[in-house]
């Protein structure tokens, strides 16, 4: 099997995937959150610097609907030595599916087939997709799948949820089997593999998939793969180590400890997950929710991490 983690906004960009990969060495694909602008921002460029994902295999990920700009946007990577990109047809935010970009290019299947032709004729690097099932009904798929059939997609990946799903509702498996067993292309699949457990059950009811990406999982338990892979889950003194380096790379990259901070709590909303078992860890991630100063935050995190249970299931 292998592993990819997958991208999340403000969670797992460099800082996050350069700690996880010193650490945890895993992962066999990196994909960076979305690049929407056509000239790559400050954020972008940190995001993508060579300097920035040494010893680690990434795949940058593009949002876009105009052939232009994503050519643009390619053309940059490219200079800094990207071998493929991956495009964004899942995001379900109502920021863009109006703007028919991310999961709400699903909704207009001629523009859709239109911006594929369009960069698959002229891209210089392959393209990889991370995909939805469609909009409102999982009836939508049988025609995204014959427009996806007529494009040499690198790799598929599939989250079989809708947009107006979001993150609610179950991953569509049958959706999936019906994809995995007409398309040709490597597919992967992501959605919903929180645990070793529900890893284990996917590749039991799935044997043929061999490329799974990993999100919320890995940032609810840092030790996931390993787990899966049948070894002990993480221990307080690795979990430490990670979200130190994490920190600090946050510290060193982000201006004011406000913003850090805000990184910090984001990554708790899940970590925090693993921390349910007593009062007294409930207790702690409420205070590091509410927490006002950085070296405040780094007591609380350290407290919780070396004296609470970490219960992965
Ligand atoms: C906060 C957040 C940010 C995300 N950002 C991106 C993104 O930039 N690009 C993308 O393709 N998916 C994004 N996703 C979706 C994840 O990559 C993934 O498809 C989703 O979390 C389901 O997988 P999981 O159950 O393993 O977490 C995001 C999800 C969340 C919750």
């Amino acid at each position: 099997m292998k592993y990819y983690l997958a991208p999340m906004q403000s969670l797992t960009g460099f800082v996050f995937r350069h700690a996880y990969n010193k650490h945890f060495h895993n992962i066999d694909k990196y994909f960076t959150p979305f690049l929407a602008d056509r000239r790559l921002n400050n954020k972008d460029k940190n995001e993508v610097l060579p300097k920035h994902n040494k010893g680690m295999h990434v795949i940058p990920q593009i949002m876009a609907n105009d052939v232009e700009v994503f050519l643009e946007i390619v053309q940059q990577l490219e200079q800094y030595g990207y071998k493929e990109v991956n495009l964004n047809l899942g995001c379900p935010s109502g920021t863009v599916v109006p703007k028919k970009r991310g999961a709400g290019l699903l909704a207009d299947l001629d523009m859709l087939d239109r911006f594929l032709e369009g960069i698959y004729d002229k891209s210089p690097l392959p393209i990889s997709i991370k995909t939805r099932i469609g909009m409102k009904s999982p009836t939508e798929w049988e025609d995204i799948q014959t427009i996806y059939q007529k494009y040499p997609i690198k790799e598929l990946i599939i989250h079989p949820r809708l947009q107006q799903d979001q993150y609610k509702n179950h991953p569509n498996l049958k959706v999936f089997e019906e994809a995995l067993n007409s398309l040709t292309y490597p597919i992967c699949y992501n959605g919903d593999l929180h645990s070793a457990e529900q890893l284990n059950h996917f590749t039991g009811q799935f044997p043929q998939v061999e490329m799974v990406m990993l999100g919320r999982g890995i940032l609810k338990n840092p030790g996931l793969i390993g787990e899966t892979k049948g070894k002990a889950p993480v221990t307080k003194e690795i979990l430490l180590a990670f979200h130190n380096d994490v920190l600090e790379g946050y510290k060193a990259h982000i201006p004011g400890d406000i913003n850090v901070l805000y990184k910090m709590k984001e990554w708790w909303c899940y970590l925090g997950e693993s921390y349910k078992g007593s009062n007294s860890a409930k207790k702690l991630i409420k205070k590091i929710m509410k927490s006002k100063a950085l070296t405040e935050y780094h007591a609380l995190a350290r407290q919780i991490i070396i004296e609470e249970k970490f219960q992965s299931r």
